[in-house]
Parts: C-alpha cells; sequence; structure tokens
C-alpha cells in the first residue's frame, strides 16, 4: 500500500514538474546553456528527483549520476533515459570519491536542504579541478516573491532560500569561485578553485 501511494506521488511530482510548471524542459535548458558541457564530461545531478532535468543533458555528457534519497523518485526516474545511474542517497554525504566528476547540478534543491553547507563542501570535495558546479535556485521578489518566500518557510521549517549575494558568500567559503550567469532565476555557475 505504501508502495502504490509512493508511486503515485511520484508520479504527481512529475506531472507537476513536466507540464504544471514545464520546469525539465525549462531547466534543461539553462543547464545546457549554462553548464558549458562536453561530451567526455561525467555529471552528478544531486537530488535529481526523477531525473527529469538530467534527461535533458544526458546525451551530451559522458554519463549522468542522479542522486536522490527518495526511493520513489529514484525509481521511477531508473531506466528512463540513456547514460544514466540512479543513486539512492544523501546530498549532505555523498557517495562518491574526491576529484571524481566534471560537473555538479544542484537545481532546485538547495533550499530543500537544512544543511545546505554540507551540501556545497561535498560538492566541492568530489569536482575534478577545474569542474563546475551550477546551481539553479527560484529568487524571491515583490510581493508574490514575500509571500512565496514565507510559504517555503512554513513548508520547509526555516531552511532556505538564502539570497544570491549569500549563496556566492558560501561558495567562496567551500574554494570556489562563483559567478552568476543568469539574473532571472538564477543561475549561478562555481568554477572549481583548483587549476588541472
Ligand atoms: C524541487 S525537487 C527538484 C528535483 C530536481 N533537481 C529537478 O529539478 O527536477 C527537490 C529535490 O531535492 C531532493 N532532496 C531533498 N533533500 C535532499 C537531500 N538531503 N539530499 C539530496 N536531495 C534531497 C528531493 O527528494 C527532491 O527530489
Amino acid at each position: 500500500m505504501r508502495s502504490v501511494a509512493s508511486a503515485l506521488a511520484a508520479g504527481i511530482f512529475d506531472v507537476v514538474l513536466e507540464r504544471l510548471l514545464r520546469h525539465y524542459r525549462l531547466s534543461g535548458e539553462i543547464v545546457a546553456r549554462c553548464a558549458a558541457l562536453r561530451p567526455t564530461d561525467l555529471v552528478l545531478d544531486v537530488g535529481g528527483g526523477t531525473g527529469g532535468v538530467s534527461a535533458r543533458i544526458a546525451g551530451a555528457v559522458r554519463a549522468v549520476i542522479v542522486l536522490e534519497p527518495n526511493a520513489a523518485l529514484a525509481e521511477r526516474g531508473r531506466g528512463r533515459f540513456v547514460r544514466s545511474h540512479f543513486v539512492r542517497g544523501d546530498g549532505t554525504r555523498l557517495p562518491v570519491r574526491d576529484a571524481s566528476v566534471d560537473v555538479v547540478l544542484l537545481v532546485e534543491v538547495l533550499h530543500h536542504i537544512l544543511d545546505a553547507d554540507a551540501v556545497l563542501r561535498e560538492s566541492a570535495r568530489v569536482l575534478r579541478p577545474g569542474g563546475r558546479i551550477l546551481i539553479e535556485e527560484v529568487e524571491f521578489v515583490g510581493a508574490m516573491g514575500s509571500i512565496a518566500r514565507r510559504l517555503e518557510r512554513w513548508i520547509f521549517q526555516g531552511v532556505w532560500p538564502r539570497d544570491r549575494e549569500g549563496l556566492c558568500a558560501d561558495l567562496v567559503r567551500f574554494g570556489m569561485r562563483p559567478t552568476v550567469l543568469e539574473e532571472e532565476g538564477f543561475v549561478i555557475l562555481a568554477a572549481s578553485g583548483r587549476t588541472r
């Protein structure tokens, strides 16, 4: 019964993100545009859900590891697109070797995680020299933004959202060199502090 409910919830998750919000297509385009993907890249999509964003870029890279703590979401995504590996795990303790991936994606995920610092630290750890972290987060502006911010805080109990200045400062603390690539949204590409 519980697994039926989880599968149903995972189906609703996809319908909302894909059909209602068109999030997979829009964010897939942003990632393809901003992450400067190369055919040799190994991508780690942290909190990748059912892989809706990764599916849009998997054909352009060597492989994508979709790391997702929710079993039903990972199960729904598994096998749906080429060059993908779904792994259950937590962004605060990445089950990945040091300096082993080229691109870390954090798409609409940081504001769900209480210990976002740990995710940034872990992301920096697993990046190869010269690797990139791509962070996409909603930015809350204006009156509607203020309502959305309160709702998010209420739902996620005081977790994010942080603003982009705060996030950039955090990335610098973890040895990264952040650049804001898109004002609307917003998207930050954090290049690794180390060089090849
Ligand atoms: C809004 S969804 C975004 C999913 C996906 N990145 C996308 O853009 O389609 C937030 C995701 O963060 C995941 N998440 C929550 N806590 C997490 C954690 N501690 N580590 C990794 N992922 C987490 C959720 O399970 C969910 O899949």
